[in-house]
């Protein structure tokens, strides 16, 4: 069975069980104290909570999914970064015995794996959460014998929530068994050994409790289901290969701890690109940067020719495009953003390279001085340092990095506010009122252009203000007068510019946009204008809408890939 026909078997099956088929949602997450989409039933938190779903209480989908918790792992033959999670999901429908029902006809009668080779691990209680015999008997039920089922603890037993709070509950879990001879580790083989015989296929999460910020657990008011299966391992077990890396998810089949490195971070690379993030120094974007950079440094161990990235990322292209049609549409802009890091990279690459030999070739640990130059000077992401650390035996002294960036921000900060600090109080005004407006035009871009706009840099003189932002087109006429349009209109609204003092968790829970590139303090000023928008920013602003005239684009150009510049002023 190919991959794809077993995605679309998967979603059949639940379909003819109830469940309304929903799309994949984007792996940049809804959830801010996440970065990215890394469970199937992110989108649909809510739900289990209890609020009502437009799509009913049973749906199903193959959720792009992408993860860095498991990084250290790739390379073996079942982790990877980038994964698709195919699931079922009940929101206070049916519960443990229907689900593990389907879940046993689903791998048998659907994917023809053989009963025997499917062991169970399920919940085994601890102080504050009984154990979950109800699975375990269900289980037996279904014929399986006491020697397959094994009780796990929270560790391996228990998931969620996703981000700071949210519904979570016991599992359980279907292992395959890959080999049918345990292992030489000394102890006993069962699931979730570390010798690679058990294949962790399928979790089953029963939802019964929410977890608040300070890990409290309390019922839930109604029970759900959530489940998910990676498809790579899937495929694996029904195309019976002995990798992740060698079912037709892959186009090669790459053996190599290296070049399996790189065939999951290309892939990953392509999937986040196609997400409009672009390499940066934070947030998403510094996942883009280190994973690309992870990949580019492999290859030059494996002696890969220039631009070795783009012909694999064409491959990626090729695998997904059908299923997930954003990968083609968007190739070009995937394409240069992976060139241009590895054309930015591969310039500083060697000699950065040489740098650490130097500093390894004093026989101590790295210092956060010395990670913060690999950093500045050689574009090291500091996991890159420490990866290369290890490898020798070193370590990084991380806080010390860290205290260095902070302290770097610093500096340039206080540089900043001497070259401001010089202009009048005529020109300071003119400065807030273009601060004002950059905030409307921000907002009015999302709405013209959608909220994929983020802002990537500013820059502000009293005579106009410039913004970059993230968009793979060049902005049409027509989108250039809809976003004056807006913000002269709100401009006559005459709208109020509020600012409110929070701690910066609490302004991005109450929706306040915050992409410009720098680290924030723990305390933050919030600006809203009316309802229309609502960001965090540092500079000053005016008092009222109606004090900025009349807004006007004069220019828009590329800035770089996939990120536009816009010029304007106020007359
Ligand atoms: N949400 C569960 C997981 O990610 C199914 O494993």
């Amino acid at each position: 069975m190919t991959s794809k026909e077993i995605r679309n078997k998967f979603l059949r099956f639940f379909e003819k069980k109830g469940h309304k088929i929903v799309p994949s949602s984007s792996l940049l997450s809804t959830d801010p104290s996440v970065l990215f989409t890394t469970a199937g039933m992110q989108q649909f938190k809510e739900y289990f909570l209890g609020e009502s779903s437009p799509y009913g209480n049973r749906v199903t989908s193959s959720q792009k999914c992408f993860r860095t918790s498991d990084i250290e792992e790739i390379g073996d033959t079942t982790h990877l970064t980038f994964l698709e999670m195919l699931g079922n999901f009940s929101f206070g429908d049916y519960f443990k015995k229907e689900s593990i029902e389907w879940t046993l006809e689903f791998l048998t009668k659907v994917c023809k794996l053989k009963k025997e080779k499917l062991w169970i691990t399920a919940f085994k209680g601890d102080k504050e959460v009984p154990e979950d015999k109800e699975s375990r008997e269900i289980w037996r039920k279904l014929g399986f014998p006491e020697n397959r089922i094994y009780g796990f603890s929270r560790k391996d037993n228990f998931w969620g929530p996703t981000g700071e709070q949210g519904p979570c509950g016991p599992t359980t879990e279907i292992h395959y068994d890959s080999t049918g001879k345990s292992c030489s580790l000394g102890k006993k083989c069962l699931p979730n050994c570390r010798c690679g015989r058990f294949v962790e296929l399928w979790n089953l999460v029963f939802n019964e409790f929410y977890q608040d910020k300070d890990k409290k657990l309390t019922p839930l008011k109604q029970k759900g289901v959530d489940t998910g299966m990676g498809l790579e391992r899937l495929a694996m077990v029904v195309q019976n290969k002995a990798s992740v890396f060698e079912t037709d998810l892959f186009s090669s089949t790459p053996q190599a701890k290296a070049e399996r490195i790189i065939a999951d971070h290309i892939k990953g690379s392509v999937f986040l690109a196609s997400e409009g993030i672009i390499p940066s120094n934070v947030e998403q974007g510094y996942v883009l940067r280190r994973i690309l950079r992870r990949a580019i440094r492999y290859g030059k161990i494996l002696k890969m020719p220039k631009n070795f990235l783009i012909p694999l990322a064409q491959k990626v292209i090729e695998i997904y495009k059908d299923v997930y049609p954003e990968v083609k549409s968007k190739e070009t802009d995937i394409l240069t953003i992976i060139q241009n890091e590895e054309e930015k990279f591969e310039k500083t690459l060697e000699r950065g390279l040489k740098e650490f030999d130097k500093l390894i070739s004093r026989n101590k640990d790295i210092k956060g001085e010395q990670a913060f130059d690999l950093y500045q000077s050689y574009g090291f992401p500091l996991e890159l340092t420490e990866e290369l650390a290890k490898e020798k035996g070193f370590k990084v002294d991380k806080k010390g990095f860290e205290k260095a960036i902070k302290k770097h921000q610093e500096i340039s900060r206080a540089g900043k506010e001497a070259k401001f600090g010089g202009i009048g109080k005529e020109a300071g005004l003119e400065a807030a009122k273009l601060h004002t407006a950059t905030h409307l035009m921000h907002q009015a871009l999302r709405e013209v252009l959608g909220s994929h706009v983020k802002q990537m840099g500013s820059d502000i003189t009293p005579k106009r203000l410039r913004f970059d932002f993230s968009h793979s087109a060049k902005m049409t006429e027509q989108e250039i007068n809809k976003v004056e349009k807006i913000v002269n209109q709100k401009i006559k609204q005459d709208l109020e510019v509020k600012k409110q003092e929070m701690l910066y968790s609490d302004a991005i829970k109450s929706g306040a946009l915050a992409f410009f590139k720098e680290k924030y303090p723990e305390k933050v000023s919030v600006y809203s204008i009316g309802k229309f928008s609502k960001e965090i920013c540092a500079g000053s602003h005016v008092k009222r809408t109606s004090e900025l005239g009349k807004f006007k684009i004069i220019k828009e150009e590329s800035s770089s890939a996939g990120i536009r510049r816009l010029r304007a002023i106020l007359e």
